[in-house]
């Protein structure tokens, strides 16, 4: 019989990008597919977790045996996460969120004026930070997006923010990022630093799943 080392768990795992509006028509929002949460969230359903999907807008089919949240802002996200965190045993964050949003969102589509325009912009909160305060039991594994000093940033992101592991992503390689089907990654934790060469999400996502249930295996005794 196929192992389920999950089974009885809730894991959950955000995806995707947020979009903060400006207008009725307009937003902010990046690159991400989806691709990676969404093959993260198969992999831990797959391995017989409880496993919660809180998505951004994407074009993607949610995979089986999952329970999808589909969100827009940030601000959604982190109030959908937060509504799971304390019964969960796991939290993945591989959605691309939003640093800033508009600090004021128009009701009425904004018209064109004659010069320049500027748009103020103000902080999201960092879902990751704040579950990090928050943390008792909860594995906390981040994703981080980098275009240069990949591991430097990963380390102190998991500092930062009081996560177990940050899968840190070098953006700028071929083949690997926002968008693709595939991607390259480094597991980075408090003693670990192992790479993952370039393959498929699908791949990818299950290798790190089932390593990082080795690696707290190892630990716990
Ligand atoms: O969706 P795909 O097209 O498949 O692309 C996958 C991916 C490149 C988006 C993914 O692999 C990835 O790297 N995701 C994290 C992208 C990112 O926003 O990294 P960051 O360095 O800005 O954030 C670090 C961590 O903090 C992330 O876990 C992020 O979810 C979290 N964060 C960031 C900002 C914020 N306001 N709240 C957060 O929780």
């Amino acid at each position: 019989p196929k192992e389920l080392p999950l089974k009885g768990t809730k894991v959950v795992v955000t995806a995707g990008p947020t979009r903060e509006r400006i207008d009725p028509v307009r937003f902010l929002t990046n690159f991400s597919s989806g691709k990676m949460g969404y093959a993260m969230a198969e992999a831990a359903a797959s391995l017989g977790a409880e496993t919660i999907l809180i998505s951004g807008p994407v074009s993607l089919v949610p995979p089986a045996n999952v329970t999808l949240v589909s969100v827009e802002s940030a601000k959604e996200m982190l109030d959908a996460v937060l509504l799971h965190f304390e019964t969960a045993s796991m939290v993945i964050k591989t959605a691309a969120v939003a640093d800033y949003k508009p600090k004021e969102v128009h009701s009425q589509k904004m018209k064109k004026q004659a010069g320049d325009s500027a748009l103020v912009l103000e902080r999201t909160t960092d879902i990751l930070l704040e579950l990090g305060k928050r943390k008792k039991n909860q594995l906390l594994i981040g994703f981080a997006a980098e275009t240069n000093d990949v591991i430097h940033y990963a380390k102190s992101k998991l500092e930062k923010k009081n996560a177990d592991y940050i899968i840190a992503n070098d953006v700028t390689e071929e083949g690997s990022g926002f968008g693709t089907d595939t991607n390259a990654v480094t597991l980075v934790g408090k003693n670990i630093e192992r790479q993952f060469p370039n393959q498929s999400k699908k791949e990818l996502a299950m290798q790190l799943m089932e390593t990082i249930i080795q690696l707290e295996k190892d630990d716990s005794k």
